[in-house]
């Protein structure tokens, strides 16, 4: 029996997850999402062609790959039609390649409502959500009042009424005034659409296919650090972004993970509000953003930019046990000077190296190192015996920091800009 390998970020998302999916994809059979919803955004670039992927896995691009949307995944039937739709123009035979399981859950229009009611009452500690309705559809599928795909197969229409019902009064107790006819008409609609799917037992899909030695990719979305147990809570995603998320997302053991691939930024950035120690609000901050095209896949926003945090990549590394790091965007650091990267951190005076509880209340201090840059364009860089000594030492310090090896180096957006290292195995 083969193992899955889990993909995942280490930091708050946008790590290049989509990427690096597709890079991997030839290697496997199946590639499977377990989270997240469509508050991802996972871009892809190749042949001269750029893709932003939402809900659908990142291994669709590639020959002959099935690609599954697991249990763990949180659906907007609305977002789902547009996305495929357009996939499906691009000449990707979705139909035949993309399999979604009964279980799961469905993105209501009256929960797209409450999550910006949910905001608005929280003022200035907004979260700053990508307002998809994704924190109130894990609610409700915590507390037991979520809809499943599953579940349009009977009595759909039914089963609907209560959840609208049930969302509208919550609604109305919070002052809102919800008017949602036409959203909910598309909505209904785009049910019968997504029903056009193979919609499977994916628990069921993916064991049988371990059984027959297959070899499968759990994709992740957002990262550890907007994990909902031990990201930067509250300022988090309302799902399990971590490894363990792909065995509840998907129905797989934990004693069947095999690699687990995590993906950072050789820099840092998250969107919306939260803590983030190593924040930049310099020119450097803003150079990074510029020169890294750091705004939302999905939302379109400016992304907060700061140095690489390597307190919090160790604590990723441990809760993922995390056998294989993936560096991205290397080259937006090709220009610099020189680099900094946080080795801990100093709160009220005493120094941790632990990613500390109140990182929220906190007022926190990086400690940083800096080391000399490499100033060389690495874009066209394809081999690992090409790259300038100085990026090589700074990825030796990376290893030697976090004790995991670095196998794969990103120098660029597009799928050839990639260098597998000789350390890396599936
Ligand atoms: P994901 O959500 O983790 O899949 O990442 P996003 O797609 O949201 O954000 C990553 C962005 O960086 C996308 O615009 C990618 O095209 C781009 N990207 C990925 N890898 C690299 C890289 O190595 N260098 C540069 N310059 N851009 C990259
Ligand atoms: P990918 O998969 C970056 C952030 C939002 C917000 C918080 C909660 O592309 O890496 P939500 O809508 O999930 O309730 O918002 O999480 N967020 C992301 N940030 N990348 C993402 O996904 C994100 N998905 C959610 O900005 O701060
Ligand atoms: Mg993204």
């Amino acid at each position: 029996m083969t193992k899955v390998d889990v993909l995942l970020g280490l930091q708050w998302g946008d790590e290049g997850k989509g990427k690096v999916v597709d890079v991997l994809t030839p290697g496997y059979d199946i590639v499977a999402r377990f989270q997240g919803g469509p508050n991802a955004g996972h871009t892809l670039e190749f042949d001269n062609k750029k893709f932003v992927l939402r809900s659908i896995p990142s291994g669709i691009f590639q020959k002959g790959q099935i690609n599954i949307i697991g249990n763990g995944v949180v659906l907007d039937p609305i977002l789902f039609q547009e996305e495929a739709e357009a996939l499906e123009a691009a000449g990707i035979p979705l139909k035949k390649i993309l399999k979604i399981s009964k279980k799961a859950h469905l993105i209501l229009p009256t929960h797209r409502l409450l999550d910006a009611a949910n905001e608005k009452q929280k003022g200035s500690g907004k979260i700053g959500t990508t307002g998809k309705g994704i924190g109130p559809t894990y609610t409700d599928k915590i507390s037991r009042n979520g809809l499943r795909l599953g579940d349009t197969l009977h009595n759909f229409k039914e089963k609907y009424g209560v959840a609208r019902d049930r969302h509208v009064a919550m609604l109305k107790s919070m002052g809102e005034e919800p008017e949602f006819s036409e959203l909910e008409n598309k909505w209904l609609s785009a049910i019968d659409h997504l029903k056009s799917y193979d919609i499977i037992d994916s628990e069921y899909e993916i064991n049988k296919a371990l059984g027959e030695d297959k070899r499968v990719l759990c994709e992740g979305a957002q990262g550890t650090l907007l994990d909902v147990d031990f990201g930067s809570y509250p300022f988090v995603t309302s799902s399990n972004t971590i490894c363990s998320g792909a065995c509840s997302g998907l129905g797989v053991a934990p004693n069947k993970i095999g690699e687990v691939y995590g993906i950072f930024k050789a820099y840092c950035t998250r969107v919306g509000s939260g803590p983030f120690p190593t924040e930049l609000f310099d020119e450097t901050g803003k150079r990074i953003r510029d020169l890294g095209h750091e705004y939302g896949a999905v939302t379109g926003r400016e992304r907060r930019c700061g140095w690489i945090d390597l307190v919090a990549l160790k604590y990723a590394i441990m809760i993922n046990g995390v056998t294989q790091l993936i560096m991205m965007k290397s080259d937006v650091l090709d220009d610099f000077d020189e680099i900094k990267a946080c080795v801990g951190y100093e709160i009220d005076g005493v120094k941790t190296d632990r990613f500390p509880f109140d990182v929220t209340t906190e007022k926190i201090e990086p400690i940083y190192v800096t080391m000399p840059g490499w100033k060389t364009d690495m874009t066209k860089i394809s081999s690992e015996e090409e790259l300038p000594a100085k990026f090589v030492d700074y990825v030796d310090f990376l290893e030697k920091e976090l004790q995991t090896p670095i196998t794969i180096l990103s120098v660029g957006p597009d799928r050839q800009q990639t260098i597998v290292r000789k350390s890396f195995h599936r």
